[in-house]
């Protein structure tokens, strides 16, 4: 499986910052890296166009995924951006059901279940995450918690309209924190959501991948990309320093 790094910048950089960042980061990779490694950057909405536009323009080694995607099509849903209009910026991939849209901004199950359908209805692939606060890892009752949690964003998914889907297990006490998941708790979640998803329609066992996110950083991203059922990270903090980023990405074994 073709591993996939994802740094996601959150609410920082305004779009002339990013197109820095997006070009240090282009030129300080391998050549032809893109055909062994996916590589995304999620930034703020007013930046995507500006990016896409570069990616486009100049054939780009990173590909744009948005941070979120409204749950409506068009119409009376002010402030929103629709997996329609992503589309037409030929955005490929969008973050759904991130913890701080969860927590911070009270989205709930049913919300980020309508995102993923406009998601995949748009041919936008959905960056599904998932992860369980930290009274729910230290009672040890997480895995009926995730898996639900992941149940409830898929559901009602048709196999015809999912080409790709990226589950992202994002425990809430790793993010920002510095505390990082243990590989082994990775794989027992990881392992654990594939079983649960391998007998859905759209699975594809050749497509759908499971990756990990929360306090990546260069000192722990080796071990944990070079594990065999983690397909890849999803990056926070570091993405924002090209020099960390870069050792991420070149920390897996080619
Ligand atoms: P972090 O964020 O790497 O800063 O912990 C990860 C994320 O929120 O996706």
């Amino acid at each position: 499986m073709k591993k996939i790094v994802i740094g996601n910048w959150k609410l920082n950089l305004d779009h002339l910052e990013a197109i820095q960042l997006l070009q240090k980061l282009n030129y300080s990779l391998d050549v032809n890296i893109e055909d062994k490694i996916d590589i995304l950057l999620a930034p703020s909405h007013t930046s995507l166009r500006s990016l896409q536009t570069i990616v486009d323009a100049d054939s780009l080694k990173i590909q744009i995924s948005s941070q979120d995607v409204s749950a409506y099509t068009e119409g009376a849903y002010t402030g929103e951006v629709s997996a329609m209009q992503l589309q037409k910026l030929n955005i490929t991939y969008s973050i759904i059901g991130h913890s701080e849209r969860r927590l911070v901004f009270g989205e709930s199950d049913e919300l980020i279940n309508l995102k993923v359908h406009n998601a995949v209805d748009n041919n936008l692939v959905p960056i599904v995450c998932f992860g369980e606060p930290e009274e729910n890892r230290n009672s040890n009752n997480y895995l009926p918690y995730l898996l639900n949690q992941v149940n409830l964003a898929i559901k009602g998914l048709r196999k015809d309209k999912v080409n790709e889907i990226i589950f992202a297990y994002e425990p809430i006490w790793a993010i920002g924190t510095g505390k990082v998941a243990s590989v082994e708790n990775t794989i027992e979640v990881l392992s654990a959501v594939k079983k649960e998803i391998s007998n859905k329609p759209f699975y594809d066992e050749e497509k759908t991948r499971f990756i990990y996110g929360g306090s990546v950083s260069p000192t722990n991203a080796s071990e944990l990309l070079n594990t065999k059922i983690i397909d890849g990270v999803l990056v926070g903090g570091a993405s924002l320093d090209t020099d960390k980023f870069v050792q991420i990405i070149k920390s897996i074994k080619l």
